[in-house]
């Protein structure tokens, strides 16, 4: 059974379910964005031609798959070639982070990988004690709008407030080693973990089996 019919059949369906998002033929790789909000935030440009279904707690337009990431399990195995996350991993406390990367691990194909985007807590609190600067004051101006300090770590104050929901809060945070941790932990043998280059974010690379030449050229890689 297609990865599409299947989810259809057992999820909430959102407006866009309506017209099949992949024909039967269809031979793309699959990326599936869990925690992607909606598809006006972009994901990396090497997913251009994949097809990309967007998982959220929080339906909306773009939401594909409606549920919590924590039940990840409850999808088909083995159907993506990679998962994108970013900036939601800290929407799980820590025992839950556990769970959420498990179900990467079951609906990524054997050779698939996880690519994770998260706040860099070493850098936001290296920042904060080194520079004197109030937990309110203005860390750096998001596409959403200014990030606190005070918003990197408990979640974004004003979505948190005006949407009322409390799976926008944070309810862990990670460095460089913590993330590669959990990863490994949760299965992943091979994770190479970066800090993006404004130092208030990790990038981590993880995979169920030794990276192919094209995954290292498409990830750019190259030097690790
Ligand atoms: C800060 S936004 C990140 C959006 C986008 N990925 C980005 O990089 O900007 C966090 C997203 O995680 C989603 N989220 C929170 N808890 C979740 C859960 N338990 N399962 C799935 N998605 C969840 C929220 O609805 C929200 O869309």
């Amino acid at each position: 059974m297609l990865l599409i019919e299947f989810i259809k059949g057992i999820l909430h369906r959102s407006p866009k379910d309506e017209d099949p998002l992949v024909a039967a033929s269809d031979l793309r790789n699959a990326v599936l964005n869990v925690g992607g909000g909606n598809k006006d935030i972009l994901i990396p440009e090497y997913y251009g031609n994949w097809r990309h279904l967007l998982l959220d707690i929080d339906p909306g337009r773009d939401v594909d798959v409606v549920l919590d990431a924590r039940k990840l399990m409850n999808l088909p195995a083995a159907q993506f070639d990679a998962v994108y996350c970013s900036h939601n991993l800290e929407h799980y406390f820590k025992h839950d982070v556990a769970v959420v990367l498990t179900g990467f691990l079951h609906v990524l194909k054997p050779n698939g990988f996880a690519e994770i985007h998260v706040p860099n807590m070493y850098g936001v609190l290296k920042r904060f004690i080194d520079t004197g600067m109030e937990i309110e004051d203005i860390l750096y101006e998001s596409p959403g709008g200014p990030i606190s300090v005070l918003d990197v770590m408990y979640g974004m104050s004003r979505q948190i407030e005006s949407s009322g929901l409390d799976f926008y809060a944070h309810k862990t945070g990670f460095t460089g080693n913590s993330l590669m941790t959990a990863l490994q932990r949760a299965g992943f043998p091979h994770v190479w973990i970066g800090e993006t280059v404004d130092t208030f974010g990790l990038k981590a690379l993880a995979f169920k089996e030794r990276p192919t030449p094209s995954q290292v050229a498409l990830l750019g890689m190259g030097s690790a």
